[in-house]
């Protein structure tokens, strides 16, 4: 969704904003700014769609530009007003003096906006940030102090809010204040930043401080001061990200979704690292902190997560149900927080999030821990507000997701939660040792089958060059592919904008049947050795009986497969309980290679974001 970053420094200004909102692109926007500090005077600029229009705007407007020494960025999501001109980040007050930059929904705008309105402010957006520039600016007016009247007026704001502020009348230093969005400050060597995520500043520095709730930095080029909403001075821990600037390349990969598919293989081995060695020890998961015999007494699980992490949820129900006999719940965020649900103080409630900052997830975790339940997070942002609300943290590892589309981190998510499983397995002894073994050094064996599958995508590449024109799929499966199949069908929408549905192979015939004919292909996932093959296979006899085109994604070497469908895409052995680690890869690169021969945009598909910050 949105994103900020701001700096004060002697480095070109222009360009160290226009890198961090580069590096932010991925999170999705509808309209980009900027506001710069520059010979005493506050200048403004900001374009409407990608940020090259911006870039080109400030090509244009490079003689007016002097010298600028500090700024604040930013890349609007829409939701209060249209994405327009008018209503893109930065904000200023009447006097044009004061600039805000916002990310967030201000709940209380339009009372604040009435009453600002009625001191004879003068709003030109639709948006709520624009009633914070005002809100700013009269207490700046009353304190003549800029970090004082930001103080005075986040305690008015309700809602959620990451806040820089400029003034003309202080030059090269910037206010930033946080509550329920994320920001924090990029400590430099004469200079400092001051960003909404760690991609924006990691080209510049590693250094961080991470704002928590209520907090205000003031930072110049020479400081960095963080009070609480008080005032008074907090001591903030410097911090050191993990990760490199390379992580923001796409390393000669045309786009940032297909490079981070081939990362899969190092994913997991990276996910699997120091947890499960050798096949014979127990897998080393102490990142959960409920004793042995609280484990042991669990018999209630809910995992609460939105979109692709709502998927690996669903494989990790399975799992878990079926390793360790515990019962699972899986619920999406967003229906989870509306409803009285039974969570209580003996329930482990897992949240799953790629970002660890989605709204609804992190509402639905703020309650469950209202109700006394250990919170364990699954998460690829051990620094995320998430993750900072768990009792529990199991950092994914899967290395910074540009691409808005999830493909490593949701493989890394069911590596999670088959370490989780078996480890819950090993604590209840509820598998066999061999059995146990066995998936032990199955799993040891993922990394090298996945290598298998990216190394050959012709198949892949054909069957998306032939159904690249077809409107609507079906994906159908059963057992623990279930959720590939939602994941595989949600991935082809998401990108190529092809309506996909995933949907239990059984149910096909109590509905969706109606549908088939030979302008619905249907792609079965048929994992032989287990316990659904056989049925898959017939349900997809059933589409064929319709005239429908038929997928099959299969690790059967059966040639009858050949006969009955139109395209077989074949992936190594591997046992179905593990299937879906391997599974869902070719399903991402054929999502991928429909939307690029449709020529869409894969990294940034348009309405959504890599962030949802929002409920
Ligand atoms: C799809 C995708 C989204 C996210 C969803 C939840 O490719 O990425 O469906 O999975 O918005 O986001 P996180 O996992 O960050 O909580």
């Amino acid at each position: 969704m949105c994103g900020i970053v701001g700096y004060v420094g002697n480095g070109d200004v222009v360009s160290v904003l226009f890198r961090g909102l580069t590096n932010l692109e991925y999170r999705g926007y509808d309209s980009a700014g900027m506001a710069l500090q520059d010979q005493g005077e506050i200048k403004i600029y900001k374009t409407l769609g990608k940020l090259i229009n911006l870039k080109n705007e400030l090509e244009q407007k490079k003689p007016e530009i002097k010298h600028p020494t500090s700024g604040i960025g930013h890349i609007r999501w829409a939701t209060h007003g249209s994405p327009s001109l008018v209503n893109a980040h930065p904000h200023t007050c009447s006097c044009g003096r004061l600039v805000v930059v916002h990310n967030g929904i201000i709940e209380n705008y339009k009372e604040l906006r009435a009453e600002l309105i009625s001191k004879g402010c003068n709003f030109r957006s639709q948006t709520d940030t624009e009633t914070i520039a005002h809100l700013v600016a009269d207490e700046y007016a009353k304190a003549k102090d800029l970090e004082m009247a930001v103080r005075n007026s986040v305690k008015k704001l309700q809602g959620a809010y990451a806040i820089c502020v400029m003034h003309k009348d202080v030059p090269d230093l910037i206010v930033g204040a946080r509550k329920h969005a994320p920001m924090l400050v990029g400590v430099g060597d004469g200079e400092n930043f001051i960003a909404s995520d760690t991609p924006a500043i990691i080209e510049y520095t590693k250094r961080t401080i991470y704002l928590e709730d209520n907090e205000i930095a003031v930072i110049t080029k020479d400081s960095v001061k963080v009070t609480d909403i008080e005032g008074n001075i907090v001591t903030k821990k410097i911090e050191m990200l993990p990760w490199e600037p390379v992580a923001l390349s796409k390393l000669g990969y045309k786009h940032f979704m297909l490079k981070e598919i081939h990362e899969q293989p190092d994913v997991i081995r990276n996910v699997l690292n120091g947890k499960l060695y050798d096949i014979d020890a127990p897998i080393a998961l102490n990142e959960v902190k409920l004793d042995r015999d609280g484990l042991k007494k669990l018999n209630k699980i809910q995992i609460i997560a939105c979109g692709t992490s709502l998927h690996a949820a669903l494989v990790g129900k399975y799992l878990i149900e079926d390793f360790a006999g515990i019962s699972v719940d899986v619920e999406a965020s967003s229906e989870y927080i509306y409803r009285k649900t039974t969570t209580d103080s003996s329930t482990l409630v897992i949240g799953v999030s790629q970002s660890g900052e989605t709204a609804d997830t992190i509402t639905a975790i703020k309650q469950a821990r209202a109700k006394n339940s250990h919170v364990l997070i699954i998460t690829n942002r051990p620094d995320s507000n998430m993750a900072r609300l768990a009792d529990s943290l199991i950092p994914v590892n899967a290395g910074i997701e540009v691409s808005v589309a999830a493909t490593k981190s949701y493989t890394a998510q069911l590596i999670s939660f088959y370490l989780l499983a078996i480890h819950l397995a090993e604590i209840k002894g509820s598998l066999d040792n061999s059995y146990l073994k066995n998936i032990k050094h199955e799993l040891i064996q993922l990394p090298t089958k996945i290598e298998e599958v990216l190394s050959n995508t012709s198949e892949i590449q054909e069957c998306a060059r032939k159904f690249s024109s077809y409107k609507n799929f079906i994906y159908i499966a059963r057992g623990v592919n279930l959720a590939t199949a939602y994941e595989g069908a949600l991935k082809l929408k998401e990108i190529s904008y092809i309506n996909a549905t995933g949907y239990a192979a059984g149910e096909l015939k109590h509905g969706p049947i109606a549908m088939l004919d030979e302008t619905m292909p249907v792609l079965s996932i048929l994992i032989p050795g287990g316990i659904t093959y056989e049925k898959v296979l017939s349900n997809s006899e059933e589409a064929k009986a319709r005239n429908a085109k038929l997928i099959a994604l299969t690790s059967s070497t059966d040639i009858n497969i050949d006969a009955l469908f139109d395209i077989v895409l074949r992936i190594p052995q591997v046992s179905e309980i593990l299937s879906p680690a391997i599974t869902c890869v070719p399903l991402q690169l054929l999502a991928y290679y429909i939307a690029e021969f449709l020529g869409k945009d894969v990294d940034q598909p348009r309405n959504l974001a890599k962030s949802v910050t929002v409920e």
